[in-house]
């Protein structure tokens, strides 16, 4: 992780900021973490260990899948969202995965920078990589996150847990925040036949309420395509999400077998845009 990264994070035992000597980040009290070999950054408070964030074999099913293009309409309606942001801005995604989005809205500006927060390791050795402007930090995204105040222009959350206000206290006041959440529709041709978990009906009322006094909707959009899947798409498609822990795997590719090929399978997300209030 580059020395200038390191300059926006805080320690999460006191909150000072943090600065890189060698290969370890100290804040003035002397407390350090030190790097680790993948690149990534461990600020998880050691009694937070053991919380679940994606497996390495969801994180390599997610990496193989979004690597297929499939999600790019996602990814191309984030970088359009962010085409205001200047050079040198610092752009933030909460539950990053394997950066995949963080890197397309940071595109080809050679100053703009990005942090990566994941609770999952394997998660973060892999945004670890996927760009030197990116620095990959292990957080739990329910705590303070370990940012600076009004230190981020943008920040990313996809289909990732949302802390609003801690959210607000790392954006600027001028920044913006842009959350995508499922539709019902999404994936709808194989949640029944392949046993995944559903779309919770009451997501968008629960997005509303716990942004309420904290984010104002600023806009909102609805991205749709048809994705032509073939067998092993799907079943990276279904290994990256959390019914992966549910399903069992034979069971699994028995089902994904009897499936068309391609699969014709609707993505349908809302990609909503948001402020901070005051
Ligand atoms: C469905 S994945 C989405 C990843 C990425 N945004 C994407 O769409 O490719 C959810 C991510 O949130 C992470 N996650 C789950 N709980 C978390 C927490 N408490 N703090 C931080 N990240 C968390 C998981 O490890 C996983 O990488
Ligand atoms: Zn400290």
């Amino acid at each position: 992780m580059e020395a200038d990264l390191v300059t926006v994070l805080r320690c999460p035992v006191c909150g000072d900021a943090l600065a890189l000597t060698d290969r370890t980040a100290n804040c003035p009290r002397n407390h350090a973490y030190d790097l680790a070999k993948q690149g990534y950054l461990n600020l998880l408070p050691s009694a937070s260990n053991g919380i679940d964030g994606d497996s390495a074999a969801m994180v390599g099913a997610r990496t193989v899948f979004l690597g297929g293009g499939h999600y790019a309409p996602i990814r191309d309606a984030l970088i359009l969202q962010a085409a205001s942001l200047q050079a040198d801005d610092l752009v933030v995604e909460v539950g990053a995965g394997t950066g995949y989005y963080l890197a397309g809205v940071l595109g080809t500006a050679a100053g703009r920078r990005g942090i990566a927060l994941d609770v999952s390791r394997y998660a973060a050795r892999r945004a670890a990589k996927v760009d030197p402007r990116i620095g990959s930090v292990v957080c739990d995204a329910w705590r303070e996150l370990p940012l600076l105040d009004d230190s981020a222009q943008l920040m990313l959350n996809v289909f990732a847990p949302r802390n609003a206000t801690e959210m607000a206290r790392v954006l600027a006041p001028d920044g913006a925040l842009l959350v995508v959440t499922p539709n019902q529709q999404h994936l709808a041709e194989l949640v029944g036949v392949l046993g995944l978990v559903t779309v919770d009906e009451e997501k968008e009322r629960r997005l509303q309420e716990s942004f309420a006094g904290v984010f104002v909707r600023t806009g909102s959009e609805v991205i749709e395509d048809a994705m032509r899947l073939d067998r092993s798409a799907v079943e990276q498609l279904v290994l990256m999400t959390p019914s992966a822990r549910h399903l069992n795997y034979r069971e699994l590719l028995g089902k994904i077998a009897v499936l068309p090929e391609p699969a014709l399978v609707t993505l349908s997300v809302t990609l909503s845009t948001w402020r901070p209030v005051g």
